[in-house]
């Protein structure tokens, strides 16, 4: 078992990979955090517990000054009995008050990791990951807390979640519940985020935490282009190869809000969960709530060290799709190619070519149903639209499978216009707050996901588009915000449920069509890239990076949703130039080195390619079929950062877990004329192995890679990029 209970100092000690999280029951019932780091073989942390006597810091009935919460490190804060951080549970009682003082009342070990009813959570097999779960009580409310630990045995990865109980026999309302608070000894640290914008998602941000209380959130019903449900908090010196760091993502797609906060003792605490401002939940007696989960992970070989462990973690305990360790087809997709403006015959020709040119899936975007022939109508009126389709589904999807080709369908399953069949005969079923007008993004209103109906209407709808045709993926995108998150069936006291039975009811039309379609291959899409979460990955296998497709901001994109997120989850296209986005012209082979780095495709009209570029697409697509197991299985070393000024040329290596190969891939944004000379250290490469580099011919032993490095080529002109292949012999 990896995690132990001391019963003589009542410490519990988790043994997750090559770290270690320490925490025991105080005298006076409380559980104190202790110690979260590398690891470490005893369990005789309570030496770390410091009460401390502090003027201002008012002692919890039945406790003494020193014990103070204010003081003491703790594993989950309390609310009102003098924890003056942000509280990580707020439960709002019959009697109004909001108090809650929970201290230990029992707990279980066991081998394995229990679901989470209705929720994305990490799985593992009893050889896999321990969990431990531990009863807090609340005596005065009679309310529980069960926090739950697992700790995976190969990782460095502990996934935590909580769930409520309310036993008493009155109804009481949650108001707050962080999935995990994190308490630190030594806060001060930098903070890491992942902020963005529509197509500009997941920029890296670091700054030192200060006394103050720092919120990244999202209250804008999806997790957001504009701040990912993951932070992390680095010493000061740790690096992208060295230095401690503890990540924390949330799987949770909706409304989140992660808490950094430096008190006046430089202790700190960090918390991440639903997000409190959008956030209630009635509980009736006997009723419980389960918060989303948060995998929790140690590094201290830097950020690459976290962001491998994310990984590894993602792809071997999160990830379920039938998909997640097969190559994915490599996919035309005809958005950028057409627009809404297509009919079969332009399809069919676009098929065509990439079935001479290889490529293996025809992607049929935003336009094909209802009568959508720009963004004003139809959402929700998932037929098909036999005007532009003559035949339909059925007859066009047979002459892309006759060409050799899969064929993939888009669809915006949580969106409806008002403009649609589906709005005049069910103008309640969008979110809306009675007496108010509805806000529009995008000409398009928001179902109401919470309601079981709107779910089993379009679980059938979907059905039936699907089983009509042999579909075998399917691009599942959402283009706005929420608004006015009011729903018609909800009474007035539960309103502020909606937010969270909104994803709820997402999450569940993924799972049905999952059990209906295991072997469906679903494509997660908000926008580009605005609902790129570890929640979302439970269901899907990969999601759409960004709608900006320009190679060289896919640089910054690509390198920001890699901190968490491995490659093999990343859609990236190769799109035309000028690009659609931002005007700019890149070689067409870079778009190729860029997009390799992810699950690969075009978004171009392929009969409008010249024979240079068709030539250049066939090696593009043979590239993809060598390298893409160590891109999707192998170990990613981000080798310089695209967000520090001084980089010139960023490079990328995927290397074999087991040191075979490595594939390394060089692209200079903008050439800096007569610029720095250079060399690159390479990683994860075997040090005594001999390596040829399979272009030029030259040998290299592992060490000289790795520790001499290469001299980085100097390249001539703006968005030039190379690729080198590393075999050992
Ligand atoms: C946004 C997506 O990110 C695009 O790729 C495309 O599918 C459009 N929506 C279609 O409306």
């Amino acid at each position: 078992m990896a995690i132990s209970f001391n019963e003589t100092n009542k410490v519990f000690k988790l043994d997750a990979g090559a770290s270690t999280y320490a925490f025991m029951i105080e005298p006076n019932g409380y559980v104190a955090h202790l110690y979260y780091g590398p690891e470490v073989a005893s369990d005789a942390f309570a030496y770390l517990y410091r009460p401390m006597e502090r003027a201002f810091s008012p002692a919890a009935p039945g406790t003494t000054a020193p014990e103070s919460r204010d003081v003491i490190l703790q594993e989950f804060g309390t609310n009102g009995v003098g924890d003056f951080h942000a509280p990580s549970i707020i439960v709002r009682q019959g009697n109004g008050h909001t108090v809650t003082d929970f201290k230990y009342r029992s707990h279980q070990i066991r081998k394995g990791k229990p679901a989470l009813p209705g929720l994305p959570a990490t799985f593992g097999s009893d050889d896999d990951v321990d969990t431990l779960e531990l009863s807090l009580y609340d005596e005065a409310s009679d309310v529980e807390i069960l926090l739950r630990y697992s700790a995976f045995r190969k990782y460095n990865a502990i996934a935590r979640s909580v769930q409520v109980v309310n036993h008493s026999a009155e109804t009481v309302h949650l108001e707050k519940i962080a999935s995990a608070a994190l308490d630190f000894a030594d806060g001060l640290l930098d903070l890491i985020h992942l902020p963005g914008a529509w197509a500009r998602e997941r920029s890296v941000e670091r700054h030192p935490v200060n006394h103050s209380r720092t919120v990244l959130e999202s209250v804008r019903g999806l997790s957001s282009h504009q701040q990912n449900p993951f932070f992390a908090l680095a010493t000061p010196e740790t690096t992208e190869r060295n230095g401690e760091i503890f990540g924390a993502a949330l799987l949770y797609s909706g409304n989140f809000a992660a808490e950094i906060e430096l008190d006046q003792f430089n202790q700190l605490r960090a918390q991440i969960g639903i997000n409190e401002r959008t956030f209630e939940w009635t509980l009736a007696p006997g009723e419980s709530f389960t918060a989303p989960e948060v995998l929790l992970v140690y590094s201290r070989d830097g950020i690459g060290g976290m962001s491998r462990t994310f990984h590894d973690m993602f792809r071997n305990h999160l990830i379920r799709s039938y998909w997640k360790d097969l190559k994915r087809p490599i996919l035309v997709n005809n958005w950028e190619a057409t627009y809404f403006d297509f009919d079969a015959k332009k399809l069919l020709s676009i098929a065509r070519d990439a079935a001479d040119l290889g490529i293996e899936m025809l992607v049929l975007d935003d336009g094909w149903f209802g009568r959508r022939n720009d963004d004003r109508s139809s959402l929700g009126d998932w037929f098909v639209n036999e005007e532009k389709l003559d035949g339909g589904l059925g007859k066009l999807v047979k002459e892309v499978n006759q060409l050799g080709l899969k064929f993939g369908l888009w669809f915006e399953p949580e969106m409806i216009s008002r403009e649609s069949e589906l709005f005049r005969a069910h103008p309640d079923w969008c979110l809306h707050v009675p007496g108010r007008g509805a806000s529009e993004g995008r000409n398009q209103l928001v179902l109401d996901m919470s309601r079981p109906e709107v779910v089993d209407y379009l679980y059938e709808t979907i059905c039936k588009v699907l089983d009509s045709a042999n579909i075998e993926y399917i691009k599942w995108d959402a283009n706005r915000h929420l608004t006015e998150v009011g729903s018609a069936v909800m009474p007035a006291d539960r309103q502020k449920e909606v937010s969270h039975r909104y994803v709820l009811g997402m999450y569940e039309l993924h799972e049905r069509l999952l059990k209906r379609y295991p072997k469906l291959l679903i494509e997660g899409c908000s926008g580009g890239g605005g609902r790129f979460d570890a929640g979302m990955l439970y269901y899907v296998p990969q999601i759409w990076t960004s709608d900006d497709t320009d190679a060289i901001e896919r640089l910054k994109i690509q390198y920001g949703t890699s901190l968490v997120y491995p490659c093999s989850t990343m859609g990236a296209h190769i799109s035309d130039c000028p690009n659609h986005q931002t005007g700019r012209i890149n070689p067409f082979a870079t778009r190729g080195y860029v997009a390799l780095s992810g699950t690969f495709g075009y978004e171009l009209d392929l009969n409008k390619m010249n024979d240079e570029e068709r030539a250049e697409i066939r090696k593009q697509v043979a590239a993809y079929h060598k390298y893409n197991h160590l891109v999707a299985q192998g170990d990613l070393y981000r080798l310089t950062d695209p967000f520090n000024p001084g980089t010139v040329v960023v490079i990328w290596e995927h290397a074999a877990k087991d040191g075979s190969e490595a594939l390394v891939t060089m692209v200079q944004p903008r050439n800096v004329p007569n610029g720095q000379l250079f060399r690159v250290r390479l990683c994860g490469l075997d040090p005594a192995g001999v390596y040829k580099e399979e272009k030029s011919g030259v040998c290299y032993t592992g060490e000289m890679l790795m520790n001499a490095g290469l001299n980085v080529p100097r390249y001539e002109r703006d968005g030039a990029g190379e690729l080198f292949h590393f075999v050992r012999i």
